[in-house]
């Protein structure tokens, strides 16, 4: 059975082809990111604009590559949410319409279980049941998954997404949009222990996460050093000369406290179930520092931690496919035509 999948949930098409024998045949992700980094973050309206500009074209070109017509696809996996309601409607619309116009059925996927089960796609899978980590920029969630559709989530952030955060902190140390990657590449080149941000929730029971005080620290820290950003350019009124170097020191701290934070919850999360697997996905999930750290407590365990390679760690298509052919299986069929911007796991 081969699915197409159409992923639109945010800055991103993502288009994939994937065979439930031969597994994944194909994908391509076309970025919005230009689109929408003069503006300093995605600006909705153009994202379902862009999305009506690109979907079709890339579905076209991905079927030619692989000499497929529409006789060979068995159904269409869209996400229906949660993500920016237009851009969902985009994906949804042209799903449903393919879908209608072919005969076949339309398949609604939610966008957290795609990045769930996102390590699936690897030659190297985890075996159900596992703990999942899922980090990006509008969710953190740790869940227990049981099988496929099995989910229950143990614990989530009250506030700010982990990957918000990143983005948040990234813009007040004056990167560019989005600013995670970049912030974990700036904090590469800080020195350790020269700030000290705090570790939200930790000090209480519970696998509850809070992010936006942290965003606020590094912001006190900024003000404090007497850094100033204006246009794009960064200066410090102490010491203008060490300014790129205290920036590179408050991302280092800021990222340390991040990736702690989620450790210290994971362990918990680990302990109070009994599982030895660990699963992590979301945009967060591609950060090295946030790997190493949870490959070490893995190896405390006695357990292993399973991630998707890098592209599939932020939105794309393949998860979509993947997720959805797995729903076809499930019998879940649904033909109204469904986006969410909210919509629990
Ligand atoms: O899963 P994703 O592509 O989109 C959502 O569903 O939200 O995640 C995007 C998020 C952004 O906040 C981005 O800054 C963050 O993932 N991200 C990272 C890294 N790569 C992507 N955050 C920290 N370190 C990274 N290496
Ligand atoms: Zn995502």
């Amino acid at each position: 059975m081969l699915v197409l999948a159409i992923e639109s949930s945010c800055d991103e098409t993502g288009i994939a082809l994937y065979d439930t024998e031969q597994g994944l045949i194909g994908h391509e992700v076309y970025s919005q990111i230009k689109i929408h980094a003069d503006y300093g973050g995605v600006v909705p309206e153009l994202a379902s604009r862009d999305h009506v500009r690109k979907t079709i074209p890339i579905i076209k070109a991905l079927m030619a590559k692989h000499n497929l017509n529409k006789a060979d696809i068995s159904a269409i996996a869209y996400t229906a949410g949660p993500g920016l309601v237009g851009a969902l409607m985009v994906g949804a619309c042209i799903a449903k319409s393919l879908a209608f116009a072919w005969g076949i059925p339309a398949i609604e996927v939610h966008h957290m279980e795609g990045h769930l089960l996102a390590p699936m796609l690897e030659e190297n899978k985890p075996d159900f049941p596992f703990v999942a980590l899922l980090v990006s920029g509008g969710h953190t969630q740790i869940v227990e998954v049981k099988g496929i559709g099995e989910y229950e989530i143990l614990g989530e952030s009250i506030d700010d997404a982990a990957g918000e955060a990143f983005d948040k902190t990234a813009k007040l140390l004056g990167l560019d949009y989005p600013g995670g990657p970049l912030l974990a590449k700036l904090a590469l080149k800080g020195e350790p222990n020269k700030f000290k941000f705090p570790r939200p929730m930790t000090d209480r029971p519970g696998l509850d996460f809070s992010f936006s005080g942290l965003k606020t620290a590094a912001a006190n820290a900024i003000r404090k050093e007497g850094i100033h950003l204006a246009g794009g350019q960064s200066t410090q009124e102490n010491a203008p000369e060490n300014v790129e170097q205290t920036k590179a020191d408050i991302a280092h701290a800021f990222q340390q406290a991040v990736v702690d934070t989620i450790a210290i919850k994971c362990r918990r999360a680990i302990e109070q179930t009994g599982h030895k697997t660990l699963v992590i996905a979301g945009g967060v999930s591609a950060n090295t520092e946030l790997r190493e750290k949870l490959e070490v407590l893995m190896k405390k365990h006695g357990g292993s931690v399973f991630y998707p390679r890098p592209e599939f760690c932020t939105d794309n298509g393949a998860m979509i496919a993947y997720a959805g052919a797995q729903r076809f299986h499930l019998g879940s069929k649904d033909l109204a035509v469904k986006a969410k911007p909210r919509w629990s796991i």
